[in-house]
């Protein structure tokens, strides 16, 4: 397997311009240049490239959503909100080679035709920003933040710590100066965006992934993965394992090699009780159906969960799934953006619910009513926030259902 986005992870200080250069940082800019911007779009469709912020929505797909007859400008917004619990590989990106984004920022300006890029950071993540703005001034100052025929401007914008700042159009709300809160789509982003002009809104993990693709060509990604899910994913895996961190694996690789791989078992070789794949967002996995996938949006699907941001999180037999569902609810309440009733209601619902189950006080029937309350979420509200919590409630409480039942903590 090539390594798309790690290569230069242990590069020491991979973030300053002059060691990026020396390992190949923008050398894919000659052949990007010599290309036609549709000739890019194309090559990234070829790919097959998905999306990694969640939804694995095929990137050049999206790309060419853009109205071809328009006169407003486009803009790319870069998505670093990274909010998901569990989930920290964007992080690794910008912290451990902050040049492989600013590269394929300038491959996705080239390509969209947008002089104007907008980077929004998770609040919490200044680090992450610092080292990103760092590299971003040092290429500026060599003059190469543009394409032949501009200059590509890149702001970079920290938010404030809300997780729904992450769903793409709260992320241009909160960009433009207004509350952090989903709107109704249609129009998408692509055609009605940010300052209502057509804007790509694309993760950084999406982003880094184009160098290599541009570099070695649609074909060389393709050999990687899986027919409908090419190339690499980071995983970032945590809980009780023995190796927690950030992992490039080729999409389609068994869960149950990666755990032993990568992961190195679980700690004390305790018996492995359940795994989310893509963070809290994504129904659970009891151990018998994690140790049966691949790590591919399709075979996740198929097992009735999803790869979402593949933030992975393993859980032994020491687990109370109460007390799991209980952390897991309490944030998802804590972060409901409060525009829709399902979602704020039934969130903080849950939320009490599961508090007095987890403290042994559970009433005779709890576990149908946290069925009942998160059955009347899903498909009622603008984003799908709401349909996550409902999704990640029902798989905790049908799958163990005993732990759930009142008496029983
Ligand atoms: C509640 C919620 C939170 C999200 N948080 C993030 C996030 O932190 N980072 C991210 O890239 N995408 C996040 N997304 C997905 C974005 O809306 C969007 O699909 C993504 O940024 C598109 O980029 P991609 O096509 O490159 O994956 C979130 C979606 C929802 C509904």
């Amino acid at each position: 397997m090539d390594k798309v986005l790690t290569k230069n992870f242990n590069v020491n200080d991979m973030h300053r311009f002059d060691v990026a250069i020396e390992n190949g940082a923008y050398s894919s800019l000659e052949k990007l240049f010599s290309m036609k911007p549709e000739e890019v779009i194309e090559e990234v469709s070829k790919s097959g490239l998905r999306g990694r912020g969640g939804a694995g929505f095929p990137t050049g797909k999206k790309w060419n959503f853009i109205p071809k007859d328009h006169d407003n400008p486009v803009y790319l917004v870069v998505n670093a909100d990274e909010s998901e619990p569990g989930t920290f590989k964007d992080r690794a990106i910008l912290e451990k080679d902050p040049h492989l984004l600013v590269e394929g920022i300038l491959i996705t300006a080239h390509a969209i035709g947008a002089r104007t890029v907008y980077v929004y950071f998770r609040g919490e993540y200044y680090r992450p920003w610092k080292r990103f703005f760092e590299a971003l001034e040092e290429t500026k100052a060599k003059k190469i933040l543009k394409t032949p025929q501009y200059e590509v401007v890149v702001h970079t914008h920290r938010g404030a710590g809300a997780y729904i700042c992450g769903e793409e159009t709260a992320l241009l709300n909160s960009l433009e100066g207004f509350r952090g809160i989903p709107r109704i789509k249609p129009p998408f982003p692509a055609v009605e965006g940010l300052f209502d002009c057509p804007t790509i809104i694309n993760n950084v993990e999406t982003l880094a992934s184009l160098p290599f693709i541009i570099k070695e060509g649609a074909n060389a990604y393709r050999k990687m993965g899986t027919r409908d899910c090419p190339g690499t994913k980071l995983i970032s895996a945590c809980g009780h394992i023995n190796r927690p961190g950030v992992y490039e694996v080729e999409m389609g690789t068994p869960l149950a090699s990666f755990l032993s791989n990568q992961c190195d078992g679980t700690i004390e070789e305790r018996e492995l009780k359940a795994v989310i794949a893509g963070g809290p967002s994504v129904p659970v996995l009891t151990a018998k159906e994690a140790l049966g996938i691949k790590l591919d949006h399709e075979s996740l699907l198929e097992a009735g969960s999803m790869l979402g941001s593949g933030g992975l999180i393993v859980m032994d037999e020491t687990t109370s799934m109460p007390h799991a569902l209980l952390d897991i609810a309490r944030f998802f309440a804590h972060e409901s953006c409060g525009q829709c009733t399902p979602c704020r209601e039934g969130t903080g619902w849950i939320h009490k619910i599961c508090s007095r189950i987890a403290r042994g006080e559970g009433k005779e029937g709890d576990a149908d009513l946290l069925l009942s309350v998160a059955k009347n979420m899903p498909g009622r509200t603008i984003c799908v926030f709401g349909d996550a919590v409902a999704a990640a409630v029902t798989s905790f409480v049908t799958k163990f259902r005993s732990e759930f039942e009142a008496g029983t903590i």
